[in-house]
């Protein structure tokens, strides 16, 4: 599976629209993209960009049928059953990737002098942005200079000049934390940014991967079969060999340049639009390319769009993950609200097993690595509850949830330095959150009495539906 099967099956399943008019990369594909996403329509190949000769692609996770079929999942399912297979297919352990000699990658080599990131249709997605964005749905592979390990992540990345696109590395990832250890050597960052190959690759880019020795043997449990893989030239570092483009170079974690700013996914901009954030950049000394390279992009901004989608995803499944890591028991599932930006707002179900089981299910959640992250209105229901059947979560919060005994405010926890609720003045990485407990408690005596259809009723009435005349 590389982009160009996935978008063939995206075609196949009736999920693909090709546009042939001439659009143009400043705002108009971007603003196509953005309302076919809010009405869950199908993703879209632009083929014809004005003053290019190579296509842009958008929409790819816009619906959870679309997450199913890049995961190979029937259509129909949920994003909670979809991650159910997710922590199935973990579990099996990790696939490590196969080195190949060659690949499609390779068709075009691009070096140092005539290196030009313009000569890709990167969009300019919002009217207040700063610049052209290459990536979007990119991913950066770099390596850990002391385990060897091998990471992936994805971070936007702004066209700043033909040779050079920011990234947005935001303080505290992991990719952060390997950068320092180049800083402390006095040394440049090795890096490839990646657009294409497997879709899954931007799973594993985006969700919060612990104890693999390379992001790559995790793709590679969700594919079933190995990544294959390519080295890149100048740093070694490997690269998928079915990858659209790929920018090879390196950061010097000394030069910081201004990026942005860019309309995120929280629907808002940050303050760098009143106040430039310096960032790392890439300085880029060969580009690598397939012959009319397919440029993948996400419209970000407000939600929902497919950013959404993809993201309450991939933190979904980390944070169900780590939960089970954790073995709290009775977990039945869990689901991060795409509303919420995709990573604000989740529920878990539980069957509650022990007093102070549902309190320490929402204080999991907040110690987790995924949920530590920004997580910020966790709301736990009972099992006879699927946590993203929402009518009913809704129903929950009413109902058994007693605002002074089910409530816990946190006062600080780990935030994204992105939302917008904390003030431009404030510590912007240190947030508060709430715990909603909507469970009836556990060592009750006398629980309420729900009211519940009278089976033998229900079946009877079922049978005589068409004699209702209400079919
Ligand atoms: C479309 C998209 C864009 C993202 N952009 C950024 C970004 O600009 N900066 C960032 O730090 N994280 C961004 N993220 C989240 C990271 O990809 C995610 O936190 C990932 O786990 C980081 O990997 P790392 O912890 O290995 O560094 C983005 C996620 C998505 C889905």
């Amino acid at each position: 599976m590389d982009l160009r099967g996935y978008i063939a099956l995206c075609e196949q399943t009736g999920n693909l629209k090709r546009v042939k008019a001439e659009v143009d990369w400043e705002l108009e594909i971007s603003h196509i993209a953005k309302i076919v996403e809010e009405k869950s329509g199908p993703a879209l190949l632009f083929e014809n960009v004005k003053g290019y000769d190579s296509p842009v692609f958008t929409g790819a996770f816009g619906t959870t049928q679309r997450l199913a079929t890049v995961l190979g999942k029937d259509p129909k399912l949920s994003m909670v059953e979809l991650t159910r297979e997710w922590l199935n297919l973990s579990a099996k352990g990790v696939i490590p990737a196969k080195e190949v000699k060659d690949g499609p990658i390779f068709e075009n080599i691009v070096d140092s002098d005539k290196v030009n990131v313009f000569s890709f249709p990167s969009p300019k997605y919002y009217e207040l942005d700063g610049g052209r964005y290459f990536g979007t749905a990119v991913f950066m592979v770099i390596q850990d200079p002391d385990t060897g390990d091998i990471n992936l992540g994805t971070y936007r990345m702004g066209v700043l000049d033909d040779k050079t696109v920011g990234v947005q590395i935001l303080k505290g990832k992991k990719a952060d934390r390997i950068m320092k250890k180049y800083a402390k050597a006095g040394k440049k960052m090795p890096a490839c940014a990646i657009i294409g190959g497997d879709p899954l690759h931007i799973f594993a880019s985006t969700a919060t991967v612990v104890g693999a020795k390379s992001a790559y043997d995790v793709v590679g449990s969700l594919r079933g079969e190995p990544v294959e893989i390519v080295k890149a030239q100048l740093t070694g570092l490997p690269i998928p060999a079915g990858a659209e483009i790929v920018l090879e170079g390196e950061i010097d974690p000394s030069q910081l340049r201004n990026e942005g700013p860019f309309g995120e996914y929280t629907g808002y901009y940050t303050e760098e639009l009143i106040k430039p954030i310096p960032k790392p950049a890439l300085d880029v000394k060969r580009v690598y390319y397939r012959k009319k390279p397919i440029l993948w992009g996400i419209s970000v901004g407000r939600p929902v769009g497919d950013m959404h989608i993809l993201y309450a995803f991939t933190r979904n499944a980390s944070l169900w993950s780590d939960l089970t890591k954790m073995q709290i028991p009775g977990i039945k599932s869990v689901y991060t609200l795409p509303e919420g930006s995709g990573r604000f707002i989740t529920v878990v179900s539980v069957q509650q097993m022990y007093p102070g089981h549902s309190d320490q299910v929402g204080a999991a959640v907040v110690a987790s690595n995924t949920g530590t992250y920004g997580d910020k209105i966790i709301i736990i229901v009972d099992d006879d509850i699927e946590a993203d059947d929402l009518p009913r979560v809704w129903w929950a919060l009413g109902t058994r949830y007693n605002v002074a005994r089910g409530t816990q405010i946190i006062n600080k926890g780990r935030s994204t330095p992105l939302d917008p609720s904390i003030g431009v003045d404030e510590n912007k990485f240190i947030m508060s959150r709430i715990i909603l407990d909507a469970t009836i408690p556990f060592d009750w005596k006398i629980k309420p009495t729900e009211i519940k259809p009278t089976e033998s009723v229900q079946a009877k009435v079922k049978a005589r539906w068409q004699e209702y005349g209400l079919d």
